[in-house]
């Protein structure tokens, strides 16, 4: 199953992701991280590993992939990245980081002042996740930008289900009702975490989102908050993602039984 975690700036994304990475490794899945934030250079520390080295570079580098996808364009085509299909093991040990049943790769960073947009991470991203299939015991988290850009770019059409991370804010209840309707455009499914949250701001949220879509509730915990400002490895176990980490095993058994 290929997840992909959205939201607004801030509401703890790659927080969850990792949490959420981590737990479902617990479950016994081989697990992929996607970092497909090009900003994000923290997300594989939360993991306990190196970052390692853009995606991008496997199709030799930013430059290379724009002229490409240019030279597909002027020809009234798409460039097409990958030849055949791939599985999670097909990517190249250059481009990911290990820890036991847990991968990351990252699809590409922004590096230099003036380097151009993050449009062809973007592209890349898409066709990565339409391009790799999953087994019964693997579960792929992708990790995105802050925003819906990335639904511009086409990132979800590769994902069987979008799962949105909802902070007590006025924009993050604004935001969901957005990503609620282009979930629908798309025909994909979109659950919601609600993340920090106290007794007062769930009422207020409950006004704004399905509660039978909202998957868990996360409160505000000073571990997680720690461990992120110092850049530290999680070693943290949250209830309510391990609960949520069984749900999506139950999710996934019955996708494989039917
Ligand atoms: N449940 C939580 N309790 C305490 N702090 C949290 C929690 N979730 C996220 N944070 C903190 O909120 C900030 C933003 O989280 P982050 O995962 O970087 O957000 P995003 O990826 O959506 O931009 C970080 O400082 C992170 O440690
Ligand atoms: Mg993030």
């Amino acid at each position: 199953m290929k997840i992909l975690v959205c939201g607004k700036g801030g509401c703890g994304k790659s927080t969850l992701t990792a949490l959420l990475a981590q737990a479902m490794c617990r479950q016994g899945y081989n697990v992929l991280v996607v970092d497909n934030d090009e900003s994000n250079f923290g997300l594989h520390r939360q993991l306990g590993m190196e970052l390692p080295q853009d995606f991008l570079n496997y199709f030799g580098g930013k430059k290379e992939l724009v002229e490409k996808m240019m030279k597909a364009f002027s020809s009234g085509e798409k460039a097409t990245f990958f030849e055949h299909r791939w599985e999670i093991s097909d990517i190249p040990e250059a481009y990911v980081s290990k820890n036991g049943n847990l991968s990351l790769m990252a699809v590409g960073k922004i590096h230099d002042s003036g380097e151009g947009c993050a449009c062809p991470m973007g592209a890349l991203s898409k066709q990565l996740l339409k391009n790799i299939d999953t087994s019964s015991n693997d579960f792929v988290l992708v990790d995105t930008e802050a925003g819906i850009e990335h639904f511009g770019r086409g990132v979800e059409e590769g994902c069987d289900i979008l799962l949105m991370v909802v902070d007590p804010s006025y924009e993050s209840i604004r935001l969901a009702e957005k990503i609620s309707s282009l979930a629908d455009s798309i025909e994909k499914p979109l659950y919601y975490i609600c993340n920090r949250i106290e007794d007062a701001s769930m009422e207020i949220l409950l006004d704004a989102i399905p509660g039978s879509k909202i998957l868990a509730t996360v409160p505000i915990n000073g571990s997680i908050f720690k461990a992120g400002l110092l850049g530290e490895e999680f070693r943290i176990n949250v209830p309510e993602i391990e609960e949520l980490s069984g749900f999506l095993k139950n999710m996934q058994e019955s996708e494989y039984q039917n």
